[in-house]
């Protein structure tokens, strides 16, 4: 059971890859005491264990591919359904096109919650993205981001000690790949959810914490 829609609001990160996505999101959802779901993280966890699911999309995730959306929505939705105890959703990576878009509406039509609150735009520069997609390194244990440049000692997580790690698909000729799905496929929900009236623009360079206080108020601000 979600909490009353008074008390919990759906809040949709969109940006492209590189953008801030996830780093935003955990801190976001932590202060907020929201559900941080990523379906780029479920993915990688799947991929990890091997199992039925991790199977069928790690070509796809491999190549900078978009999973298909019969896979991805019934993930997320049915995750989405799990949401107890929390002040609402932030959903990082999903929807990743104009079909995913309206499979959430139509899913949130049909519920108490009516429809998404907010969708946070964190835009960065293309360069930026670049730069930080090649230097990044997570956490296996706890999803941390850090950035060392090629050549740098790479020590363990500063959080939890755990092994750092880069992701398969930031190598470059798949981060350009992923840049090209982004531009066709996904960076028009950002005219999608203008129309609605519930889009805000973060700019994504700076300060992280910074950003992480603009992204709350904007969302503190949403109806
Ligand atoms: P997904 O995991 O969603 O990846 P993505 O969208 O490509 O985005 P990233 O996770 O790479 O970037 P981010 O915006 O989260 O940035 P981050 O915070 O890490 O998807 C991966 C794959 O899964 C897809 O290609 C697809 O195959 C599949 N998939 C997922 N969802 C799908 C869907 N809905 N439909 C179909 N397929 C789907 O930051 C990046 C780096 O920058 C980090 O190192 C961080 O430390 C650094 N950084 C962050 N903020 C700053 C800052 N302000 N200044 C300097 N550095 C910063
Ligand atoms: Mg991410």
């Amino acid at each position: 059971m979600l909490l009353a829609k008074a008390d919990f609001k759906i809040v949709v990160f969109l940006g492209a890859p590189g953008a801030g996505k996830g780093t935003q999101a955990a801190l976001v959802a932590q202060e907020m005491q929201m559900l941080h779901l990523s379906s780029g993280d479920l993915f990688r966890r799947a991929v990890e264990r091997g199992d039925e699911l991790g199977l069928k999309v790690k070509a796809f995730m491999e190549c900078g591919a978009l999973v298909p959306d019969e896979i991805t929505t019934q993930m997320v939705l049915d995750r989405l359904s799990q949401s107890i105890d929390r002040r609402g959703v932030i959903l990082d990576g999903f929807p990743r096109n104009l079909a995913q878009a309206e499979s959430l509406d139509n899913a949130l039509a049909h519920s108490a919650y009516e429809r998404a609150d907010a969708a946070i735009y964190i835009s960065v520069e293309q360069e930026e993205l670049v730069r930080r997609l090649s230097s990044r390194w997570l956490c296996r244990l706890c999803q941390t981001p850090y950035n060392y440049r090629h050549g740098d000692a790479v020590p363990a997580c500063a959080k939890c000690g755990g092994e750092l790690y880069q992701r398969a698909d930031d190598a470059p000729q798949t981060v350009m790949r992923r840049l090209e799905v982004y531009f066709k496929d996904t960076a028009p929900l950002i005219e999608y959810y203008k129309q609605r009236g519930i889009l805000a623009e973060i700019d994504g360079s700076g300060d992280v914490a910074g950003i992480a206080a603009r992204i709350v108020k904007a969302i503190g601000d949403s109806k």
